[in-house]
């Protein structure tokens, strides 16, 4: 699915939106590249489960946050991880097992310990400064759930 966006608030709007088809133990990858907008949907996706927006932020150096709302909503931002293995350390596999919800900006290095249900989000610029274009894979369980969705 391929959605355009034309500015920030509309991202955050289609990822409040999105949220409502969030359920425990789902997992969802961001692919941008620097200032795409991917926290900035994820300001969106805590908004949509009931987390107060201010609590969503990208300080430099917090690669792990978790947001309490309808779910449970772990932010991790891989960007400064180099390997699997670091991803390991921090706990990533054991948050993967639990019934909360993970979502991971820089998914690259982590690509094998991900599930192969997922959803892929990948944001990329459009042709104004503040266009974004935004490219919805649905893995597994969300290729139907994505279809059930009206953005
Ligand atoms: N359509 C849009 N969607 C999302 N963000 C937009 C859009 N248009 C402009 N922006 C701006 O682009 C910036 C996106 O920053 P954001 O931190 O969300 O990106 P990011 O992909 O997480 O970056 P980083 O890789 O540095 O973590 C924000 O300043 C936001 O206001
Ligand atoms: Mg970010």
């Amino acid at each position: 699915m391929r959605l355009v966006s034309p500015g920030s608030q509309h991202t955050e709007q289609l990822a409040r939106e999105l949220a409502v088809l969030l359920r425990t133990g789902d997992v969802i990858t961001l692919e941008a590249p620097l200032g795409g907008g991917k926290t900035t949907f994820v300001r969106g996706l805590a908004a949509g489960l009931g987390v107060p927006e201010d609590e969503v932020s990208s300080p430099t150096f917090v690669i792990w946050q978790i947001y309490e709302g309808r779910l449970r909503l772990h932010h991790l931002d891989a960007y400064r991880l180099r390997s699997a293995d670091e991803l390991e350390e921090i706990g990533l596999a054991e948050v993967l097992g639990i019934q909360d919800v993970v979502v991971l900006e820089w998914p690259g290095v982590a690509e094998a310990l991900l599930p192969q249900d997922r959803l892929h989000i990948s944001l990329n610029y459009g042709a104004s400064e503040d266009e974004r274009i935004l490219e919805l894979q649905g893995r597994g369980s969300w290729a139907a759930r994505l279809e059930d969705w009206r953005p």
